[in-house]
């Protein structure tokens, strides 16, 4: 089966002025590897998870899918096409084909714009229904489909009149309405009240299920990336560390950053006894990263190789990846 989606060694550099004054005049330009060499492909319909600590550069990673931001290095293909020629080729057609929603779901929409017309201008545009009276009824079924039941209710609203899980049903509502062929959902719970979180992330599932919607996950919350991911991919500073298939990461982690990630993370499985491995430090900021592995400063295994060299990737069979030193060593 061919990839819907394909990323193949990509970078983000954002480069920042940081004025150091020294004798009166120095300014310095510091280069901040938010995204520094990802590699992955999914297939349709497959989900992956996106993990790791704020500022390792998911949602980045997540804005170079859509193309809301260019890659500094290396290419997205979508279907086998790189992104940037879909979009010279046809940007609306693009724009259907890949969908995101955000983590806050007040700054995805026009404040000015009812519901109705939030759905009405993404039909028109799109030129989905053959006239109005068919979009109006798109409309009501989508959203009754969705929950938000009577959809009368709803329609004449203005996105500060509703809640956040109504208004974050809606932007998943109407993403899916265009029947995308990749979706990217960043944090889409996460400032959400608790209690409505797993409802969303049900709907959110059933619909990609339904549509065989390839979706990417981007989560700081590794239970719920569990629940709704076949595959999971650990961040560090803007780097995957360790990929495979969930279980298979969860349950038997290989890179020690992942095993403290699952070590802190008391809500996974509470009857499982874990030991809680600590590291050192705060998370660092990915602005000159020396040129061994980005995790050593903080890593409970580091030895002198790690600070020297950036560990390949170790093939642990079944897809599952780790970059380690201590997992190369392990095979050798
Ligand atoms: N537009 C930008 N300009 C400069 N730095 C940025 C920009 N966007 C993100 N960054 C930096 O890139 C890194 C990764 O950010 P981000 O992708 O938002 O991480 P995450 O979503 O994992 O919290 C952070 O250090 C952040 O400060
Ligand atoms: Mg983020």
């Amino acid at each position: 089966m061919s990839d819907v989606i394909s990323v193949k060694n990509v970078t983000k550099w954002y480069i920042q002025k940081k004025v150091t004054k020294q004798n009166g005049k120095t300014s310095k330009k510091q280069t901040i590897k938010a995204v520094d060499g990802v590699t992955f492909s999914l297939q349709k319909g497959e989900t992956l998870g996106v993990i790791g600590e704020s500022g390792c550069g998911k949602s980045t990673l997540g804005k170079l899918l859509i193309a809301l931001e260019d890659p500094t290095t290396g290419d997205i293909l979508i279907n086998g096409t790189s992104t940037k020629e879909l979009i010279k080729k046809d940007r609306l057609a693009f724009r259907r084909m890949v969908q995101m929603i955000f983590q806050n779901p007040f700054d995805t929409f026009d404040p000015r714009y009812t519901i109705y017309k939030v759905f009405m201008s993404a039909l028109e545009l799109h030129n989905i229904g053959k006239d109005k009276e068919e979009r109006e009824k798109i409309i009501v079924d989508t959203l009754e489909k969705g929950g938000l039941v009577p959809a009368a209710d709803y329609l004449a609203r203005y996105p500060h009149e509703l809640s956040g899980g109504q208004l974050q049903r809606i932007s998943i509502l109407r993403s899916m309405l265009l029947n995308p062929l990749f979706l990217v959902a960043d944090e889409p719970v996460s400032m959400l009240d608790v209690s409505i979180r797993a409802d969303i992330i049900n709907m959110l599932q059933e619909l990609t299920t339904k549509k065989d919607t390839t979706l990417v996950f981007i989560s700081h919350d590794i239970a719920t990336t569990r629940y709704i991911s076949q595959k999971v991919a650990v961040m560090y500073l803007g780097r995957i560390v360790e990929m495979g298939l969930t279980d298979e990461v969860l349950h038997n982690p290989q890179h020690p950053y992942t095993k403290v990630l699952i070590s802190n993370c008391a809500s996974l499985d509470p009857l499982e006894k874990r030991e809680i491995i600590h590291i050192e430090g705060e998370p660092p900021t990915p602005i000159n990263n020396g040129p061994g592995c980005y995790f050593a400063p903080r890593c409970y295994k580091a030895c002198e190789r790690c600070f020297k060299e950036y560990p390949e990737f170790t093939d642990l069979g079944n897809g599952h990846i780790a970059s380690c030193f201590n997992l190369m060593d392990k095979k050798e």
